[in-house]
This record gives C-alpha cells, structure tokens and sequence, in this order.
C-alpha cells in the first residue's frame, strides 16, 4: 500500500494495555498532579503523539509548535489530557486488524523508551556544546520509529516482506524496505498531524545517509543503534543498523560517557515496566535475573 494512502487511513495508534491501564487509573484518580500525569503520559508513543497532536492545534496556523510532552500537558491542562486520555483508552479496544505474528507491542514499546531515555540523556550531556533541547530529544527519540507501529497496526504486510528479505540477504532492516518504508511512512504521519519538523525529521531521517548533518537527527541516529546494540530491536533478531561515521563525529562523547548512559537507560526503562506492571515475556527483568546493559566497545560502532 503506498505510504500517503495508509497515513490517510490511521486516526490512532496502540498502547500496551498494562501502559493504558496504569495512565487510566492514574487519570482517574482525584488527586492526580500534573507532574504525576505528565510523568504517566510521556513514555509512551502512541499517548504522546495524541496530547502533541491537540498542543499543536491540529493545524499549521497555529502560532508555535510543542516537541516536549511536559510542555504540551502544561499547555493543555489536566482536564483536557484526561478527557484525551478517555477517548485513546476507547479507540484502543478497537483495533482493526491484528498484529502480525512477529510483532510485539510491548517490544516495540520498550525500543522506543529505550531510544528516548538515551537521545534525552546524550542532550543532557551535550548541554555545553549547544546540543538540541534535552526534552524534545526525548520526544523524538520516542516517535522515530512510529511509522513501523502504524506498518504493524495497518496489518504490517509490508513490514513481514522487508523482515523476511532482511533476514535473508543479511541486510539491515530499513534497508530490506521496498514499498512504504517506516521512516517514509512516519515522517508523514507527524506531518499530517502538524508535529514539529524535528520530530518528523527524527522519524525520517534517522537512518538517512546524509544524517551527519543533523545535529538532531545525529542523535536520535546514534541512540538507536545503541538500543539495537543493546539487546533492545523492535522485532526479536532485527539485525542492527550501522552507525554512521559523520554522525557520531559530530557528538563528542567519548566511549566511557556512552556505556555510562547506557547504563543509566536501562536502569530507567526496568523502573518504568515497574511502574507500568510488565510481567510478560518482554519485561526486562524477571525472576530476578537482570537483562544486563549489554553495550561494547565504542570501535563496534565505527
Ligand atoms: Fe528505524
Ligand atoms: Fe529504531
């Protein structure tokens, strides 16, 4: 299906239930803060593109344009993101297709957590050297690979085609992609649906020859290689995408500052699948046994 008519068909995304369950009960409650709604809201993709998309005022003449979840719920108030939330909570009982078999939400959900915690965490540790905006990172971070969930949730045939012939030519995924391509397919999306250009430039061009020249694409670029490398693909033996060169010249963090915020990521996606009650197969930690924060060496990424 070619991407413009698929962007056209999709009025909302999928949520984990256990996330959607842990947001409902928290908007529900009488005595939800702001802080504790926005904390609730913001790390999960398909919540965050519905408050972005009713801060940005669904259309292009609005005045400005929010990137940051925190700042799109100040903007809206608690009373509008809950009522939003109500309405996302309805939609997503009606799915209407089913996923294909190798696709998992909650992995999916865990690679663009993942992502978002390290973009945001490399932004802080760049603040000196004029780095983009440490919570918009984070947000673009979380949408980049948006358009492989509305692959998924539009029944993902093209999705299982570059799957299969990725796995079979040894190539990497994105690569493997013929007809609507998940970064094609995302850019358009956030576009239809009047998100900032870095955020669409994030989803589109994170795997882009030229994202060197990004300093924002740079980032997102290298925070998900560094998911993949770290054990956390969207699909279960994604080959992972090679690192560009010019990109990770452009952001000096030296190898030990990198493995530091690896670390830090993972330990903050384990205390989020807490918060959201994971337990399934996709929960990081079970039984006691850590998934450890698997990252090499930095000469794996050159
Ligand atoms: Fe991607
Ligand atoms: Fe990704």
């Amino acid at each position: 299906m070619d991407a413009s008519v698929l962007v056209s068909r999709i009025a909302t995304l999928p949520t984990p239930g256990s996330v959607m369950q842990t947001v409902m009960a928290l908007s529900g409650s009488p005595e939800v803060s702001l802080d504790k709604l926005t904390y609730a809201v913001r790390h999960d993709p398909a919540i965050a593109v519905r408050i972005l998309r009713a801060a940005n005022g669904y259309s292009t003449d609005f005045p400005f344009r929010i990137s940051s979840i925190p700042n799109a719920v100040d903007f809206l108030g608690t009373n509008r993101v809950c009522s939003l939330l109500l309405h996302s909570s309805r939609l997503s009982g009606e799915n209407p297709s089913p996923f294909p078999s190798f696709f998992m939400l909650e992995r999916f959900w865990q690679h663009a957590v993942l992502v978002a915690l390290i973009a945001g965490s490399i932004g802080r540790h760049l603040q000196r050297y004029d780095a983009p905006d440490e919570e918009e990172l984070f947000t673009g971070g979380l949408l980049h690979d948006i358009g492989k969930l509305a692959l998924a949730a539009g029944g993902g045939g093209s999705l299982e085609a570059a799957r299969l012939r990725s796995v079979g030519e040894s190539l990497p995924f994105y690569r493997a992609e013929n007809e609507s391509p998940h970064t094609v397919v995302g850019a358009l999306l956030l576009q239809s649906w009047h998100l900032p250009p870095e955020l669409q430039q994030a989803a589109g061009g994170h795997h882009d020859p030229a994202v060197g020249a990004n300093r924002f694409a740079s980032v997102i670029h290298l925070a998900d290689v560094m998911a993949h490398l770290m054990g956390y693909p969207v699909f279960a033996g994604e080959t992972y995408p090679p690192v560009d060169a010019a990109a990770l010249a452009a952001l000096p963090l030296p190898p030990e500052r990198l493995k530091l915020i690896a670390g830090d990521a993972i330990g903050k996606l384990q205390e989020l699948e807490g918060f959201y009650g994971f337990t399934g197969p996709c929960a990081s930690a079970l039984g006691g046994e850590t998934r450890e924060a698997r990252f090499p060496p930095h000469g794996h990424l050159i």
